[in-house]
């Protein structure tokens, strides 16, 4: 047989799936035990699934939604104590996402705040903002209000509450 004639039959022989030659290192990767998705045996550490601590607010969808939902959060009960921790993490929290527009001294007077041409960031001292309930601060830090951020997904409800209780302290009465 010519070397040729010997190749071409190789060729055709190893391409015939009855006859291939089967190597140890030929094994189908199909052939190993695998777990499908959902399939697993290990079960999920407990809590791993959050079953609570959803957002409770629901998204407004024009101007009037938004003031009817904020009067609705207005009896929401603050449920963090104004103890001095809260007050340390709520000005930490502050100082993180809000300070560049609302300022050091809440006055609205941030770097970014004073780049705002329509309408300025309010001033956190005014009675228009320490006037409102608590609920409907809380309200606005999870749902923004026009030029303002939402802050749901930055800052927890509990980090959220622990921001009004520093404006509560820090701003207004001076
Ligand atoms: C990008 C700039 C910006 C940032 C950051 C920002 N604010 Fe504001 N904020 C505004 C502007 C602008 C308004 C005025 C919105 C309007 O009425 O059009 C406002 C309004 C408010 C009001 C009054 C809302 C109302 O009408 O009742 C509160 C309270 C407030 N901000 C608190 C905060 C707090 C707390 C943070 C941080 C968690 C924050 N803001 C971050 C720009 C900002």
């Amino acid at each position: 047989m010519k070397r040729w004639q010997l190749t071409l039959l190789l060729v055709i022989v190893s391409g015939v799936p009855g006859l291939s030659i089967a190597f140890p290192w030929d094994k189908d990767m199909v052939d190993q035990p695998s777990e499908k998705p959902q399939e697993s045996e290990a079960p999920p550490d407990p809590g791993s699934v959050p079953v609570s601590g959803g957002e409770s607010l629901p998204l407004p969808l024009n101007d009037e939604q938004s003031f009817a939902r904020k009067d609705a959060s207005a009896d929401l009960v603050n449920p963090v104590a104004a103890s001095a921790d809260s007050i340390r993490r709520g000005q930490e929290f502050y100082d993180v996402n809000c300070l560049v527009c609302h300022g050091a001294g809440g006055k609205g007077d941030g770097p970014v705040g004073l780049k705002f041409v329509e309408k300025a960031p309010v001033d956190l001292n005014d009675a228009y903002t320490q006037d409102q309930t608590d609920g409907e601060l809380f309200f606005t830090l999870t749902r923004g209000r026009v030029k303002m951020p939402f802050y749901r997904d930055a800052l927890s409800p509990s980090e959220r509450w622990d921001v009004i209780n520093y404006l509560r302290s820090e701003f207004g009465s001076k």
